[in-house]
């Protein structure tokens, strides 16, 4: 037996143990994988909300994942059959290893859809394959501000219930180079599509997936309720145009967490509709939580709630946040006309490491459908949290600035440290039409947020009580295969 040594261990020998056996570790599940494989079967495990009875493979219904052949019939003709077991156990349909060029088809109900590691899903550019939609009741026209319908998203579901779309990091590439330039240059006759859409749905969950270069949003739920959105990164060009990360719109209890997005957009936009035709619709987005993100937005938001917000926007719990070379923190984006309201949002355990504006609210984003606006309808924008966070090598703390006449009102900041950059603006906070209280923040915020002195660090409280979808569980399901 060896004797136990005198000194205690170097960090570095107790790093190179904790390496090697991490290496044996990984090495004795990719031979016992290989071994599966070698024996001329697949085998896989992910976690799920709920399992299925029933199995297939794209290649079942005449997939090819050449990147030139076009599956779109392939996942149409497989989920319209699948959706027979709807009833009996549900469905999955696995994506095998291959690159699956393919236009936008439908999700069904009591589905999973699953993506190989080494699955890529290509977008096709060929218009022919994107049906065009109505625009959404909660924004009237389409998005891109073009008359008439919308082309419909990659991967869409509507009036759905129970429906995963997941893989061990398998990929969605939506190829949006051409439609960003068409954007660009005015020349688009539909708006954008997405890559995912799930309309009037419920019991979701999109998980463990990497989404590239998205022509417009990267995912969409609107009107749905209990959403689940875990473990997706999100990657698109900085510069390109509105390639926002993750956009809960009129949404119920939504959970996004462990995502890690680099947009050309917001990483996070919370939206609930625009203008009279959100007002109409009435539809808040409320009982959001969004954890562990990491967010790259150099030209936009990490968290931005509006600009679309005619619905309202109630209870959003936001923590853990890591943000690297954004333009700003925590956004609010609002406007005469949009009515609705932003209220009950509490954010704590932010970074941020060179940032323009840590926090910014703008009353007048303008931005109108139309000019059928009602100049009347003044949004209500109160109780809005930020605490304990650290900032570096910020332009300007903050930025805040509400509606004449409709002051922000409840704004709460505490325990927050902004250290300003080189270059930084010689007013660090800038402050109209807003009120609220600050505690132990630095450096020392507008008179309009009344200090309270350093004892008070913990006002802006984190609601205590968990929320509904704090509590759904997921279970791990298998999948099995002789050939793929
Ligand atoms: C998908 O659903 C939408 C809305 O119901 C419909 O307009 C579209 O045609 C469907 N797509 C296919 C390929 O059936
Ligand atoms: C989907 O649900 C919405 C809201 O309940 C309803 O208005 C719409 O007619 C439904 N659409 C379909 C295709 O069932
Ligand atoms: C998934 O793939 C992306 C892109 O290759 C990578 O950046 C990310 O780290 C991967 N995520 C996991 C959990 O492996
Ligand atoms: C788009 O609109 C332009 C005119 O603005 C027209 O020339 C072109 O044919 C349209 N393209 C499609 C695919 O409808
Ligand atoms: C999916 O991602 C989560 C993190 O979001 C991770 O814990 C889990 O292991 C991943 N599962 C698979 C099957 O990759
Ligand atoms: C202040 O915030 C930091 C994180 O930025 C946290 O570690 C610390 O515990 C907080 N202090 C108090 C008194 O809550
Ligand atoms: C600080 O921010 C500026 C841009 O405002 C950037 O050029 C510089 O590299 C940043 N410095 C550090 C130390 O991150
Ligand atoms: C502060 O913000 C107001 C409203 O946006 C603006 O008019 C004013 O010029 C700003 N002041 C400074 C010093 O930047
Ligand atoms: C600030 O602290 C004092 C004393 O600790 C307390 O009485 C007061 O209610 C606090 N104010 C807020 C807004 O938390």
């Amino acid at each position: 037996m060896r004797r136990t040594p005198k000194n205690t261990p170097s960090s570095e020998m107790v790093m190179a143990v904790v390496f090697v056996v991490l290496l044996a570790t990984t090495k004795g599940v990719e031979s016992r994988k290989a071994r599966r494989e070698n024996a001329g079967g697949e085998y896989f495990e992910y976690c799920a909300i709920s399992c299925r009875a029933k199995s297939a493979s794209l290649t079942d219904y005449g997939g090819v994942g050449d990147g030139t052949t076009s599956n779109t019939k392939a996942f149409q003709e497989a989920i319209t059959h699948l959706s027979q077991y709807k009833s009996e156990g549900g469905s999955q349909l696995v994506v095998p290893p291959g690159k699956w060029l393919t236009g936008s088809f439908n999700l069904t109900s009591h589905f999973t859809l699953y993506l190989h590691k080494d699955a890529v899903l290509l977008a096709s550019q060929d218009e022919s394959e994107w049906p065009v939609i109505e625009p959404l009741p909660s924004y009237g026209r389409g998005r891109d501000n073009t008359d008439g319908g919308r082309f419909i998203s990659l991967i869409f579901g509507t009036n759905l219930t129970d429906v995963v779309i997941t893989g061990d990091n398998g990929t969605i590439d939506g190829q949006g180079e051409v439609r960003w330039q068409k954007f660009k240059k005015g020349q688009l006759n539909y708006t954008r599509p997405y890559l995912i859409e799930i309309m009037y749905s419920e019991n979701i969950q999109i998980s463990n997936l990497t989404l590239v270069n998205s022509p417009s949003w990267n995912v969409h739920p609107i009107y749905s309720s209990n959403v689940l959105v875990q473990g997706i990164t999100i990657l698109a060009p900085v510069t390109s145009p509105n390639t926002d990360g993750i956009n809960p719109d009129s949404c119920t209890n939504t959970r996004i967490e462990d995502c890690y997005i680099v947009s050309g957009d917001d990483c996070i936009a919370v939206k609930s509709g625009w203008d009279e035709y959100g007002i109409a619709f009435g539809m808040p987005t409320k009982q959001l939580v969004i954890r562990r993100l990491t967010c790259i937005s150099p030209f936009s938001a990490v968290i931005a709630l509006g600009s679309e917000m005619s619905g309202g926007i109630q209870d959003v719990r936001a923590e853990d946040i890591f943000a690297i070379d954004s333009e700003s923190g925590v956004r609010i984006k609002t406007a005469v006309g949009r009515g609705g309201f932003v209220k009950d949002i509490y954010v704590r355990g932010m970074t941020m490491k060179t940032m323009k504006w840590a926090f910014w609210m703008t009353g007048n984003y303008g931005s109108h459908a139309d000019n059928g606006y009602d100049p009347n309808a003044l949004p209500v924008i109160q109780n809005i949290n930020y605490h304990d966070m650290v900032a570096e090598n910020v332009t300007m703390a903050a930025k805040l600035e509400g509606i004449p006449g409709d002051p922000f009102t409840g704004i709460c900041i505490s325990n927050v440290t902004i250290t300003l950059a080189k270059k930084a603006k010689k007013l660090p906070w800038n402050c109209t039409d807003i009120a609220g209280i600050s505690s132990g923040v630095v450096p020392q915020p507008c008179e309009a947020l009344a200090d309270q002195g350093p004892g008070n660090v913990t006002a802006c409280n984190f609601p205590e009580e968990s929320l509904p979808i704090d509590n759904v569980q997921v279970q791990v399901c298998s999948y099995r295969r002789e050939h793929w």
